[in-house]
């Protein structure tokens, strides 16, 4: 579905990914694992579209997307939910949901709808502006905004991040519901543990390369990994 082949990213001289090249097969869930500042973000926002690579290519169902504008991208099927949220705050959970469907044409109520009965908490709160919203809450409207534009394929960078543990494990059951509803995954974590676990396959990176790759099970296996992103 999504096929990353030797990409380069610079900010200015800094050479940030290095010849990263991954796929993602239709269905899959499939995890970028690194520490800060490895390049997770970077990849994402590539692919988005909110940055340019030097050279290499993203073809997406077999068509190149590098030179698109991000807002084509987000029609041909592919959303991105942000680090850090990114949600409006001053707007009401429903207004930030509705901008997530500006590529849509038509009602937008059947999609509202879908997003609703996915996460109950953002009907209670609809008409809630989204800076009284809990971390947790925001990062259920950030997915929810990205799922109004009927995503192919949903990509979520660090959707754990300062969330207490009980709604990550919230979050990461919500990722396999949506993933279980048809919705094909590409998951950057720090917390390599839990995208593991969920994951088909992941792809290590260290300083904008990918250094290792596997299913989910053999890099949760291998020792290295163990001892570098699992606590041992
Ligand atoms: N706007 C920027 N300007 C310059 N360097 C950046 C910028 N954003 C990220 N970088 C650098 O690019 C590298 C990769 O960063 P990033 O993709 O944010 O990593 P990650 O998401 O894995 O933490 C880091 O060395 C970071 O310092
Ligand atoms: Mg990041």
């Amino acid at each position: 579905m999504l096929k990353v082949n030797d990409l380069n990213v610079y900010y200015g001289a800094i050479h940030a990914i290095k010849g990263v090249s991954f796929q993602v097969n239709e269905g899959e869930i499939v995890t970028l694992i690194g520490a800060n500042g490895a390049g997770k973000s970077t990849t994402l926002n590539t692919v988005s579209g909110l940055l340019r690579s030097r050279s290499g290519s993203i073809l997406f169902q077999d068509e190149d997307l590098s030179h698109l504008p991000a807002y084509k991208i987000v029609s041909k099927g592919l959303a991105l939910v942000p680090e850090g949220r990114r949600v409006f705050l001053q707007m009401t959970v429903e207004e930030n949901l509705e901008m997530g469907a500006f590529t849509q044409s038509g009602s937008l109520d059947p999609a509202l709808e879908q997003v609703y009965a996915q996460f109950p908490r953002l009907k209670e709160r609809r008409r809630q502006v989204a800076g009284t919203l809990s971390g947790g809450e925001q990062q259920m409207l950030a997915m929810g905004r990205a799922l109004m534009s009927s995503p192919k394929l949903l990509m979520l960078d660090e959707p754990s991040m300062g969330l207490a543990p009980i709604l990550v494990e919230q979050i990461f059951e919500i990722i396999q519901n949506l993933h279980r509803a048809g919705t094909t995954i590409l998951l950057v974590e720090q917390n390599a543990q839990a995208a593991l676990s969920v994951a088909d396959r992941g792809y290590v990176l260290e300083t904008g390369k990918v250094v290792s790759s596997g299913t989910g099970a053999e890099l949760m296996a291998s020792p290295e990994i163990k001892k570098a992103y699992l606590g041992g």
